[in-house]
């Protein structure tokens, strides 16, 4: 097996400017949208993509343009969520054009690429075992190729639905140098909050503002206090969603929850954070979006 060290230069395939040319194409895409959002946690399963979906669809409520890149490459919910799986996808004006969902939200995830429910993704390389070796890369440059091919057209804001892992959240933040902020989510236990503690810090750690915390399934345990875990943190509490088995449903169905039941209190706690991080962006001035009513 050839190790990276007997590999003189890129061997000869160019990457590095392959990569610079996909990276332009990123800058010459994003420069239409107006604010990159990352919804983040660090910690598997405490509603990241939920949160994403029902944000996306606040805005667009809002008449915000907006879309959604589900950049959990090998866990792709949001087709389902938002209610676009199974749609071709097709090819037009030097790139792929996203399937909407009946509020207009333009969707891009691995699950519409995949061929069937069964297919994990899988990445070739020259020998199976060495493929979890180039996998981060590999992630990476797959990331890049969704937010830079993909005709996003114009957009007040794109939202990135981040897989769990507190690495993730770096790799979005080099390959998107302009991120307009990063929304963290929990759970109230003592377990999510370790977890989250630490991917306070990575996000922190990037260019991009940290919008806030979002605490997620409020009541289901009696955990410690999120806006508590915020203030320590120094970031903004932008509030709790309920848990709320209607919410999960309308997920399962691919239904617009804040479209079906925008008076129920979780849709109301949702509707509650967008104006938060709708006046989060506008503040920040970095967009010119103004909040909800401006
Ligand atoms: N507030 C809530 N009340 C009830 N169910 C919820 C709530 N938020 C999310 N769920 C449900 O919990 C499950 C996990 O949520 P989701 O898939 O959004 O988590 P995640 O953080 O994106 O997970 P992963 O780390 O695997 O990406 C889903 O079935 C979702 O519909
Ligand atoms: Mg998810």
């Amino acid at each position: 097996m050839k190790r990276y060290r007997d590999i003189a230069g890129d061997g000869g395939s160019n990457i590095a400017g392959q990569v610079e040319a996909q990276q332009g194409r990123l800058r010459q895409r994003l420069e239409t949208v107006r604010a990159v959002v990352a919804v983040v946690s660090g910690k598997g399963g405490v509603g990241k993509s939920a949160l994403t979906a029902n944000l996306a669809c606040c805005f667009a409520l809002d008449g915000w343009k907006v879309g959604v890149l589900d950049a959990d490459l090998n866990g792709p919910t949001q087709a389902k969520v938002l209610g676009v799986r199974g749609r071709r996808l097709v090819l037009a004006d030097g790139g792929v054009e996203p399937p909407r969902t009946e509020l207009g939200v333009k969707v891009m995830s691995m699950d519409l690429l995949l061929p069937d429910d069964a297919a994990p993704l899988t990445w070739d390389a020259p020998v199976q075992d060495e493929a979890h070796t180039w996998r981060g890369a590999m992630e990476a440059n797959a990331v890049r190729e969704f937010l830079a091919d993909t005709n996003w057209g114009a957009l007040d804001a794109l939202l990135l639905d981040l897989p769990p892992g507190i690495d993730r959240l770096a790799t979005v933040a080099s390959l998107v140098p302009t991120l307009a902020g990063i929304v963290v989510v929990t759970i109230p236990s003592e377990v999510s909050h370790l977890v989250v503690r630490k991917s306070i810090t990575v996000a922190a750690h990037t260019k991009a503002p940290v919008l806030g915390l979002v605490e997620n399934m409020a009541g289901l345990f009696h955990g410690p206090d999120a806006s508590r875990l915020a203030a320590d943190a120094g970031i903004p509490f932008l509030g709790s969603v309920p848990f709320d088995p209607a919410l999960a449903v309308a997920a399962d169905r691919g239904e617009a929850f804040m479209a079906t039941t925008p008076w129920c209190e979780s849709a109301r706690a949702l509707r509650r954070i967008a104006d938060g991080i709708r006046a989060a962006l506008s503040s920040r001035g970095a967009t010119g979006l103004s909040p909800r009513g401006a």
